[in-house]
């Protein structure tokens, strides 16, 4: 529950803890290989990407999103009635309305959790970040659950080679709560250019063009992107909202212990790091194993690092986000 009790401090904000899941079904690009004309050697050599996970007919947002958040309320110690928010962020939600928030509180039974969904492409986990950071930081709240989920193989034309080979389906959540000097986020900045807002849409998806059956006869309920011209962005806004996110914070790229980036391809992430200077054995990548999963991308890689003990108590983490919208990111956080 949002209470609106007026408490004027500003309070430190924490990742307390993380949770992830993904569909069982694996797609491989040798499965691709029979679907469209393309090769595994071209969808490695251009994406980093060697299979990712998509989930089947009956599996909907909130059915991946669930069990991360139970993951992750979990490992915190955190019951479902101590949620006093829940955030996900997507773009491929169970239904335009209810949201999924709605219907993750539901399936808890967080009666006192308020619930919304933010939609803001690939970056959706950081600004749902930011969304709780505000709702604790000015006492709102004290534990919020915030997910990012992404069934991107609904969305997805599984004719089109340019856009098929590079998406998956996943969810990652995590738990936050007051921080204190020792952990705590240090600094989170967002950013958006709604003017480069056609490089990558779903044009027949809301209310400027409803769903007919034109529009599916012409295809315009798939994702659409010009990735080259994405790609030529996204280079260089994740090297730039790195940069203020560590200068808000005092720090240069050689303080960071871990880079986590989107993963939206190899090549993209490998130049973010090199124009910081971030030695690749400081960079987290699952993207082979997961493919473009937009907004689960960093929860899910978050979780994923944190597993296999990549994150330790102390480390600096930075978390840069770039998608749709377009909108980017940056967090910086003492673990
Ligand atoms: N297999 C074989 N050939 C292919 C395939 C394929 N799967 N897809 C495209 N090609 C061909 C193209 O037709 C083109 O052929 P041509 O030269 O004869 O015309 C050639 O390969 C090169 O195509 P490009 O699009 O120029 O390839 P590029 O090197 O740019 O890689 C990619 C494409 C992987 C999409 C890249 O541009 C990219 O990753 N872009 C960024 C994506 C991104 O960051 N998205 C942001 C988030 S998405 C979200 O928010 C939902």
């Amino acid at each position: 529950m949002i209470t609106g009790q007026k408490k004027p401090s500003v309070r430190d904000v924490r990742f307390v803890s993380t949770g992830s899941c993904v569909p069982k079904k694996i797609l491989t690009n040798a499965d691709l290989e029979k679907m469209v004309d393309t090769s595994d050697e071209w969808i490695v050599t251009r994406s980093g990407i060697s299979e990712r996970h998509i989930s089947d007919d009956k599996t909907a947002a909130s059915d991946l999103a669930g069990p991360a958040g139970r993951i992750a309320m979990e490992r915190a110690g955190v019951k479902p009635e101590e949620l006093d928010a829940i955030v996900v962020a997507t773009v491929t939600p169970d239904f335009m309305f209810p949201s999924v928030s709605c219907l993750i509180q539901a399936q808890y039974g967080a009666g006192r959790a308020s619930c919304m969904d933010v939609s803001a492409g690939c970056s959706g986990f950081l600004y749902a970040t930011q969304v709780a950071r505000g709702l604790i930081a000015s006492g709102s709240a004290e534990t919020v659950l915030v997910i990012g989920v992404e069934l991107l193989s609904k969305i997805t034309d599984w004719r089109d080679r340019s856009t098929c080979v590079l998406f998956g389906d996943a969810a990652g959540a995590a738990i936050m709560r007051p921080g204190d000097e020792a952990h705590r986020i240090l600094s989170l900045r967002l950013g958006a250019d709604g003017t480069n807002s056609s490089l990558i849409e779903q044009p027949s998806s809301g209310t400027r063009m409803p769903v007919t059956h034109e529009t599916i006869d012409q295809k315009l309920h798939f994702i659409r992107m010009k990735g080259n011209e994405v790609f030529k962005i996204g280079v260089r806004t994740m090297e730039e909202i790195a940069r203020e996110t560590l200068a808000e914070a005092g720090h240069a790229p050689e303080d960071i212990s871990l880079l986590i980036t989107h993963q939206a391809n190899l090549r993209i992430i490998d130049a973010t790091a090199k124009r910081l200077n971030v030695p690749s054995d400081k960079v987290f990548c699952n993207i082979q194993k997961y493919g473009n999963t937009s907004s689960a991308s960093i929860p899910l890689a978050l979780d994923e690092a944190l597993a296999e003990g990549r994150v330790k108590e102390g480390d600096l983490v930075l978390l840069v986000a770039f998608g749709a919208g377009l909108t980017w990111g940056g967090c910086l956080v003492r673990w």
